[in-house]
């Protein structure tokens, strides 16, 4: 048994180990020389957040503007266009606003064609636009949980698809996920396998952009109590009680800007996603949907 044990172990290491080394490669990667870039003749270079009227997407446009040199314009998308230029007057750069469903096709299609109209290199894109509804199959409509799906799943696979042939060497997707992704959620079903989705995309995606050296990364939070989140997500169906321990935009915005920066793959920021993250890995699915039994009822 012990011998067993010992085996198991060093699997384990030697696989962390392995992770961790690989990713060390990539980001060296990144970082290599690389031969000029295309004779596109953009016109400027942008830095596109979607979700940018309120919480996480407001405070990205805002770190984008201040941190991320050579960006001519940072364009804002979502659906309230007072709630955009909000976020606009908080930047002090060059802005644009497009009032945009993202879930809707048409206005889907009309962002596609501004980006090619006027020709110009997307080197950062924040596909933040998200949101969640608690309950389940019986507490919430079909349109409330294949919303969900249309949002978090469709347009962000969608505007990322707009945006790569606007990229270049060293340009940068980062996709909000959510620490849900980690595991089956029973009354946050649709949303956590939404959020699953698009970690799982994220991550194909990054190995499928390596050869042109653009990053690709998914920012996994946990609750974050000061963003319009959770109340769109509360319905009549309590099936989370409180959002214990749950942390606070600027801190969650900050530490995954950071770590989406370096170019890593997936970035956890806050001791709990990084504990579910490890556990996740661990436990099987099972267990893990027992503990959130408990967890969501406290
Ligand atoms: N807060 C949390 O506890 C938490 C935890 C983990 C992950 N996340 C993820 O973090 C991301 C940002 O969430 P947040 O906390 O910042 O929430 P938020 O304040 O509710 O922001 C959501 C943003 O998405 C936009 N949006 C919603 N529906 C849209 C649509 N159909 N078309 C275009 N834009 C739309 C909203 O703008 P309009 O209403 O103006 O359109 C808003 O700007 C989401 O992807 C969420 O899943 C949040």
């Amino acid at each position: 048994m012990g011998a067993i044990a010992g085996i198991v172990g060093w699997i384990f290491i030697i696989a962390l180990l392995a992770g961790v080394g690989i990713i060390a490669l990539e980001l060296l990667w990144y970082r290599l020389p690389a031969k000029a870039g295309s004779e596109r003749g953009y016109s400027r270079r942008i830095a596109l957040v979607t979700g940018a009227s309120s919480g996480l997407g407001r405070m990205y446009a805002c770190l984008a503007a201040e941190r991320f040199k050579d960006i001519d314009e940072i364009w804002l998308v979502a659906r309230r266009e007072d709630k955009l230029k909000e976020t606009a007057e908080l930047i002090s750069g060059t802005t644009r606003t497009l009032v945009c469903d993202l879930s809707a096709p048409s206005d889907l299609g009309k962002l596609k064609s501004v980006l090619k109209e006027e020709n110009v290199r997307v080197g950062i894109l924040f596909n933040c636009a998200g949101l969640g509804k608690i309950g389940d199959h019986d507490s919430l409509s079909i349109e409330q949980q294949t919303g969900m799906i249309d949002l978090n799943c469709t347009a962000a696979v969608k505007v990322a698809d707009m945006c790569i042939p606007h990229m270049e060497k060293g340009d940068h997707i980062i996709n909000v996920c959510s620490t849900a992704a980690f595991q089956p959620l029973q009354k946050l079903g649709i949303y956590a396998a939404s959020k699953s989705f698009l970690l799982k995309y994220t991550r194909s995606l990054r190995i499928e952009l390596l050869p042109r050296k653009i990053m690709v990364t998914a920012v996994c939070p946990y609750w974050i109590k000061d963003t319009e989140f959770i109340k769109v997500a509360t319905t009549r169906d309590k099936g989370v009680k409180h959002f214990l321990l749950a942390s606070d935009v600027y801190t969650v915005g900050r530490v995954s800007y950071r770590g989406a920066m370096i170019g890593l793959p997936v970035v956890t920021p806050g001791i709990i996603c990084t504990i579910h993250r490890f556990f996740s890995k661990l436990l099987p699915d099972t267990v893990l949907q027992y503990i959130w039994g408990g967890v969501r009822r406290i």
